[in-house]
């Protein structure tokens, strides 16, 4: 009865589209990319105005229902999943999804957060302007999703994460009061960097409902290789040798082990082998510039240099837009390969760049010695230190068995993680699916402080409750 008289007070702050309440209508809002589900909402709230937000937030902290924010449900540990218990109201950005305003002078540009990545991008390049951030999942992730996880992808080496794209942000925090900062400022040294607690929250501290991107000038041109090597001691050497010979106009350099070209051909059959012989890993590189230099001609004097130095063994260059982008398919559909094969270990783990060869060579001999059937993906964002260190489980697993074999190799994997100072989390979160391998690492004093701000913002624990941390335990 009482959730029946808040739904429809609900309903009258937000009208009929924007409150769903019917099983089928919630269909697309209670399971992700990765295919993981919990259970149904309470109901989905589309507010579509910062204001309507504010009222939904303010009943929900009044009638004790908690709050599930939702971007495009990309995100990878289960934080935007509506709980199993079916008492969570989700609230979806989706219906705020307007560019604000552009500053092509002062390269900034201020949006909905329920703007999705690829518009952004778009909106940006038709004022000659770039919004940096990309990964596989821009076609549907959006700019809330993007500040609450702290996204990252393929060009952080260059641009940073999405806490250095940030400069100002608008939220709701858990009882309602609106915090806007929308600052178009480039410096801004007052005082605590409130936004930045915002960048990586993980829906835990408020709903973003608007952000201050700051954009880069429009690349006018680029160029993209996918080289082969024959051991991680070279592509790390390949990478070090990239940063200084390409005077810092490196965008990208990820690395794809050859059972990733296979994936990638698996999903995509209009992909074929993109040389003659393989090789045990992949580096795909590219460099952009906004000026007229002679990018092509930085390119070939590093893959010369490269050769010479034995550490490139074979290289595709793409000679025009089409062939960069096939290039670039090889590393999009891979992940589509990796989906296909069901439920396998997906980590997002740090070390320092010079220690992932040791590392790679380290976890795999450790994952072989007590799974020899299972088969592991090492592949990611080299130039950050950021692996996704994988592991798939033979086809011939049941079912049944997978989640607790591959817990059991993700404890030994991060375990020996601690050993080379490593991160558990370099760029998904940590969400629910990461939250006691986080836990088990925090020192009390960070206890104390991270529980310390979420009571601050959040005393009642009603936004995003047990992601990050547990659920406070309810008298
Ligand atoms: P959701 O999945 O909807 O939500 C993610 C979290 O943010 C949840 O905890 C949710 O509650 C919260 N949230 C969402 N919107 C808001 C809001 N407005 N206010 C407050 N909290 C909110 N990540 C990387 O860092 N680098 C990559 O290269 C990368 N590649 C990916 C490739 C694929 C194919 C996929 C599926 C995912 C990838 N990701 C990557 C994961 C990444 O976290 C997300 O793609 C993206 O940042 C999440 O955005 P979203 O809008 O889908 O958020
Ligand atoms: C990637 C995602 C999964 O880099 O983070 O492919
Ligand atoms: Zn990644």
């Amino acid at each position: 009865m009482e959730r029946d008289a808040f739904l429809e007070v609900l309903a009258g702050c937000l009208g009929e589209r924007g409150l769903l309440r019917e099983p089928e209508s919630m269909v697309r809002y209670v399971s992700d990319w990765a295919g993981i589900r919990l259970g149904m909402p309470l109901a989905v709230a589309r507010p579509a105005s910062t204001a309507e937000v504010v009222a939904t937030v303010r009943l929900c902290r009044e009638h004790g229902v908690p709050m599930a924010p939702q971007g495009g449900h990309s995100g990878l540990v289960a934080g935007a999943l509506p709980a199993a218990e079916g008492n969570e109201l989700v609230i979806s950005l989706e219906r705020m999804n307007r560019v604000r305003s552009v500053d092509a002078i002062n390269f900034t540009m201020s949006v909905d957060a329920g703007c999705i990545l690829d518009s952004v991008k778009q909106a940006a390049a038709e004022h000659e302007c770039d919004f940096p951030l990309a990964l596989g999942a821009q076609g549907s992730c959006q700019i809330g999703g993007n500040v609450a996880t702290n996204a990252g992808g393929l060009n952080v080496l260059r641009y940073g994460m999405m806490r250095q794209l940030v400069l100002g942000l608008e939220v709701v925090l858990p009882d309602g009061r609106l915090w806007s900062a929308m600052t178009e400022l480039h410096k801004d040294n007052r005082g605590y960097a409130l936004r930045q607690l915002f960048l990586g929250s993980e829906g835990t501290l408020g709903i973003v409902t608007g952000a201050v991107l700051k954009l880069t000038p429009r690349a006018v041109q680029s160029r993209t290789a996918l080289l082969g090597l024959d051991s991680l001691e070279a592509v790390i050497e390949l990478y070090g040798l990239a940063r200084r010979d390409c005077s810092d106009l490196l965008s990208a350099f990820e690395l794809i082990p050859r059972r990733c070209i296979e994936l990638a051909m698996e999903a995509t059959s209009t992909l074929s082998d993109p040389m003659q012989q393989h090789y045990p890993w992949y580096v795909l590189l590219e460099v952009s510039a906004s000026g007229s230099l002679d990018l092509g001609g930085m390119l070939e004097h590093l893959l010369e240099r490269g050769m010479a130095r034995n550490l490139i063994l074979d290289g595709a260059l793409a000679a025009s837009e089409s062939q960069s982008q096939q290039l670039w398919q090889f590393r999009e559909s891979m992940l589509e390969g990796q989906r296909r094969r069901g439920e396998h270990l997906r980590t997002d783990i740090s070390v320092p760049i010079s220690a992932i060869p040791a590392f790679v060579d380290a976890a795999s001999r450790r994952i072989r010695e007590s799974s020899p059937d299972c088969e592991i993906i090492a592949y990611g964002h080299v130039g950050d230190g950021n692996l996704h260190f994988n592991v798939l489980p033979p086809p011939t697993m049941p079912e049944a068995e997978k989640y607790d074999h591959l817990h059991a190799l993700e404890v030994q994997l991060f375990s020996l993680l601690d050993d080379f100072g490593g991160s558990i989390s370099a760029e998904h979160g940590i969400g629910r699916t990461k939250q006691p391998a986080y836990l088990a690492r925090l020192s009390p004093v960070e206890r104390e402080l991270v529980v310390g701000i979420k009571a601050l913002f959040d005393p009642d624990d009603l936004m995003n409750p047990g992601r990050i941390l547990p659920r406070r335990q309810r008298e």
